[in-house]
C-alpha cells in the first residue's frame, strides 16, 4: 500500500493545519488570483485560502486517498478544485496562476535532479508574469539522520520519523523510514526522497529564469542558516 494512502487517516492528526504556513502564504495573495497547492495533502492550506478569500484555488496531490480526504473537507467551496495528478503533469493544466506554492516537504519527493528541474520549469511556465513560487523543504544542507518525533497527545498517537542515505545510479537518495504507533496500532512506511539542498535549488531556480529569489529558515521569514534550520523555505518570482 502506498506510503500516504496508509497514512492519509491520521494525517491531520500529525501535521494540523499551521497558521504560520497560512500568514506566509496570505501575505502574498491578492484578491480575484489564481493559486495552486502542489502536493497539497489533505488540502489544509488551500482550503482555508479558499474559504476566507475572493481567489480561484486548484489543490493536486499524486495520492487519491489524501485528495478524498481534502475533497471532504472543502465540501461547497465554489472556488476551489481538488484534483488527484502528479506534480509533473502540472503544465496540463489550463489556467495561468498568480501564486503556485509546494510546501511540506513534497517537492523531495521527486527522486532525481532532473525530475525536480523538470517540475520547476513547469511551475515556470503556468505561472503569471510577476507570479510567485514557494518551496518548502527540510533543510538537507545539514544532512539531517531523522527529524523530531511528533506526538500528539490529545489523539494519544507518536510519530517517529528516520532518514537512511545511499547512493542510487549516482544520485544521493534518502529513505524516509516512519513509525506512526497509536494505543492500539503501529504502522511503519517507507518513502524515497531525494536530500535536495539549497545551492541546488537556488542553481535550478536561476538557469529556469526565477528572479528575486529569497530564503528563510521557516515561514516566519527567520533567516536562512544551512547548519542549524531544521526547514527552508524559498520565494521566488517569474
Ligand atoms: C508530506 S505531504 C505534504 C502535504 C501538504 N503540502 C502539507 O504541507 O501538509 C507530501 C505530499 O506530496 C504528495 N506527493 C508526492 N509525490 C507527488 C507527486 N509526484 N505529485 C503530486 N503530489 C505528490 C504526497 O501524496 C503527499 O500528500
Amino acid at each position: 500500500m502506498d506510503f500516504y494512502q496508509r497514512f492519509s487517516q491520521y494525517y491531520d492528526d500529525i501535521f494540523p493545519f499551521a497558521p504560520q504556513q497560512y500568514s506566509f502564504l496570505i501575505s502574498l495573495v491578492k484578491e480575484k488570483d489564481w493559486i495552486l497547492d502542489i502536493g497539497c495533502g489533505t488540502g489544509n492550506y488551500i482550503i482555508e485560502l479558499c474559504k476566507n478569500n475572493d481567489i480561484y484555488g486548484v489543490g493536486l496531490d499524486l495520492d487519491p486517498a489524501m485528495i478524498a480526504k481534502a475533497v471532504t473537507k472543502g465540501e461547497g467551496l465554489a472556488n476551489l478544485q481538488l484534483l488527484v495528478k502528479n506534480m509533473l503533469e502540472i503544465d496540463e493544466l489550463k489556467e495561468k496562476f498568480d501564486l503556485a506554492y509546494c510546501i511540506g516537504n513534497s517537492l523531495p519527493h521527486l527522486v532525481e535532479k532532473s525530475l525536480i528541474k523538470e517540475f520547476i520549469q513547469k511551475v515556470f511556465g503556468i505561472l503569471r508574469d510577476n507570479g510567485k513560487l514557494v518551496l518548502q523543504t527540510v533543510n538537507y544542507d545539514n544532512n539531517p539522520k531523522s527529524l523530531k518525533t511528533i506526538v500528539n497527545k490529545e489523539k494519544d498517537i507518536k510519530f517517529i520519523r528516520n532518514y537512511q542515505y545511499s547512493i542510487v545510479d549516482g544520485e544521493r537518495i534518502v529513505d524516509f523510514c516512519t513509525i506512526l504507533e497509536g494505543r492500539d496500532f503501529k504502522l511503519t512506511g517507507k518513502v524515497q526522497l531525494y536530500p535536495i539542498k539549497s545551492y541546488q535549488l537556488i542553481e535550478i531556480l536561476k538557469e529556469v529564469g526565477f528572479k528575486e529569489i529569497e530564503l528563510f529558515g521557516s515561514f516566519n521569514r527567520e533567516e536562512f542558516n544551512p547548519n542549524y534550520s531544521s526547514s527552508l523555505v524559498i520565494l521566488a518570482k517569474k
